[in-house]
């Protein structure tokens, strides 16, 4: 692949980065993308040992290491620029973007979420429909914009709550499905099929495939 034509991603993840692995296995040196960097928001995060091991640039912006959020968010900002980046994806980034670094990469940054937003935004969402007692939850791909879990809905997959509201099930059922589901997005958006609808920036178009 051509280093012209990489549709060049780094992933933002603060955990053990299984979504980041789906990434990575899926789309990494395939159909014109590349990982080029992986950043995190903690130095033990497993997500960047696995960036290590795909022999993937790391950086790390701990919060203590900054006087506030915004000048880390500058950093961070900095550094993605510095790899050029076509898109940011957050896979388990357990930090809220500031403002000046959502506006720096207007649309350009995605999220998976694992509730059919606009259900269950924020923290434990498995556990809040679990404690919702709803019967379908779900996976979300959306764009982030300075809310929590609030940017224009990509792609959704709907999946059922077992009828014994067992978590452990239910999380397995969630995870496979975001690692099916948010590389199958990412390549939708690196071949150009998704965009936002400028009268209306809530509504996300997906341009059929070939
Ligand atoms: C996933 O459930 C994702 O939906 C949420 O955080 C979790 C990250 O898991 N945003 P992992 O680190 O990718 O395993």
């Amino acid at each position: 692949m051509s280093e012209a034509s990489t549709f060049r991603i780094a992933v933002l993840a603060s955990g053990t980065g299984t979504n980041l692995q789906a990434i990575l296995d899926r789309l990494h040196g395939r159909h014109g993308i590349g990982v080029v960097g992986v950043g995190s928001n903690k130095n033990d995060a497993q997500a960047l040992a696995r960036a290590e091991a795909a022999g993937i640039e790391t950086a790390t912006f701990e919060r203590d290491d900054y006087a506030d959020r915004v000048a880390r968010d500058a950093a961070l900002g900095d550094w993605l620029e510095a790899l050029r980046v076509d898109l940011v994806a957050l896979a388990g980034y357990m930090e809220l973007l500031s403002p000046e670094l959502v506006g720096r990469f207007a649309n350009r940054i995605v999220n998976v979420h694992p509730a059919l937003l606009p259900s269950f935004p924020g923290l434990d969402a498995i556990g809040q429909a679990l404690d919702a007692e709803a019967e379908v939850t779900g996976v979300t791909v959306h764009f982030v914009d300075e809310g929590v879990d609030t940017g224009p809905i990509i792609v959704q997959r709907p999946v059922q709550v077992p009828a014994d509201h067992d978590r452990d099930a239910l999380e397995a059922t969630i995870h496979a499905i975001e690692h099916e589901l948010y590389p199958e997005a990412i390549r939708m958006i690196a071949a150009g099929r998704v965009s936002l609808e400028a009268g209306d920036p809530a509504l996300v178009r997906i341009a059929p495939g070939d």
